[in-house]
């Protein structure tokens, strides 16, 4: 049976991740969140006092980051390791998320993590969530969707999600860090989200996650 890549791209907490981890589970495929590694550097480059504006910092900060990604056992989740350190819940609290996009947007961030991406999908048989996958990192990818949700719903899943996790943060700070991210990320040179012109286009604002898994299953079995 050929081995396809799924590649969903989409806005910030539109539930890109939440089906392409079922997806992944019922096609038996592994599933990279590359948020998370784009995630992780900015978790890095905060803590280490990075400078953005000097390329040739950032650089040699990069061929010193090892990013992976292992099973928790009792969560039953992929946590995000970051040189070896589990830092799978810290990466999504609100001072990363306040970061991420002016940090992907930096283009030597971009080559490092776009490089590792196609190096994790080489045997193919895999499904990657992200801004640029159908575009960049796969664009011969089998299967691609763009989704998208209501910005209100989207706020509300980010902070249903923030809450399951212990941060309150309100409905209206969230809505204006969605809006400053989706913004960046459309708008930088490097890579810009955008939806590629085979992709499928999903708005889930009134679908269960039920039935975003069986639409893009269905999808990816036509491709199989
Ligand atoms: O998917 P998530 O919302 O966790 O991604 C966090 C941020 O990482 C996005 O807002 C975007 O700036 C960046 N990102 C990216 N390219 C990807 C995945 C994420 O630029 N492929």
């Amino acid at each position: 049976m050929p081995r396809i890549i799924v590649a969903i791209d989409g806005y910030s907490s539109c539930g890109k991740s939440s089906t392409a981890k079922l997806v992944a589970k019922q096609l038996n495929y592994p599933y990279i969140d590359t948020g998370a590694m784009y995630r992780a550097v900015t978790l890095y480059f905060i803590q280490n006092h990075i400078s953005l504006t000097n390329p040739k910092e950032v650089e040699q900060t990069l061929a010193g980051l090892q990013i992976s990604f292992r099973r928790h056992a009792e969560l039953g989740r992929n946590d995000t390791y970051l040189n070896g350190m589990n830092v799978e819940d810290e990466i999504r609290k609100m001072y990363v998320s306040e970061r991420v996009s002016e940090v992907s947007a930096i283009p030597e961030v971009r080559h490092a993590l776009v490089a590792q991406q196609q190096r994790m999908g080489r045997s193919r048989g895999i499904v990657m969530d992200g801004r640029d996958i159908g575009t960049v990192v796969f664009p011969e990818a089998e299967l691609k969707i763009f989704m998208t949700a209501n910005p209100l719903i989207r706020a509300q899943r980010r902070q249903q999600e923030l809450m399951e996790k212990g941060e309150l943060v309100g409905l209206e700070q969230i809505m204006e860090n969605l809006q400053m991210r989706d913004h960046i990320d459309t708008h930088r040179s490097e890579s810009p989200l955008r939806q590629a012109e085979d992709a499928v286009f999903i708005d889930n604002s009134m679908m269960t996650l039920d039935e975003q898994v069986e639409l893009v299953v269905r999808l990816a079995d036509e491709q199989i």
